[in-house]
């Protein structure tokens, strides 16, 4: 099962989420297993939400390593990805002039918005890689489409 590509891969991660995740249970809860849903199928260094709160992200649920806990509008791979409402794929952080170093191990992310239909932004994913060049046109498109069915369910 080792040579699965990854569409495959986040094809098998969708229909998990399809069947774990239900708007009758508490955004909490289904924030909190869509991160443990991508870290069970992918195993990356760091998978979490942060949630807008007024003019700042504040850290959601996620699995892995201790984390900021706010990040300022338009600050970071995650503030720059809320202010310009687009996935941010990062092949080198220490390339990126306003990364947020939370662990030293991290060596390429990408960030996803979620936007309702009215275009705000609620929140953003964050997955961090120990890897360079983890992150691809790939892992944007499945999560992407995985991120928009999302905030249909459950917000
Ligand atoms: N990568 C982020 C900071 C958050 S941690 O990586 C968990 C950024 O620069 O926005």
């Amino acid at each position: 099962m080792n040579n699965q590509s990854k569409e495959e891969k986040y094809g098998l991660l969708e229909v998990e989420l399809r069947g774990l995740i239900s708007r009758k249970d508490a955004l909490i809860s289904s924030l909190s297993n869509f991160t443990a849903a991508v870290q069970s199928h992918f195993g990356f260094l760091w998978t979490g939400f942060y949630l807008v709160e007024g003019k700042e992200l504040v850290l959601g649920p996620f699995q892995g390593p201790i984390a900021c806990t706010k990040i300022a509008f338009d600050r970071g791979v995650c503030g720059k990805s809320w202010s310009n409402k687009k996935t941010f794929v990062v092949q080198d952080v220490h390339q990126f002039p306003d990364h947020i170093a939370c662990s030293s191990d991290s060596n390429s992310e990408i960030v996803v918005p979620l936007i309702n239909q009215d275009g705000k932004v609620l929140a953003v994913l964050d997955i961090d890689s120990i890897h360079l060049n983890c992150f691809d046109g790939t892992d944007k498109k499945c999560l992407e489409k995985i991120i928009k069915w999302f905030v249909s369910e459950v917000y």
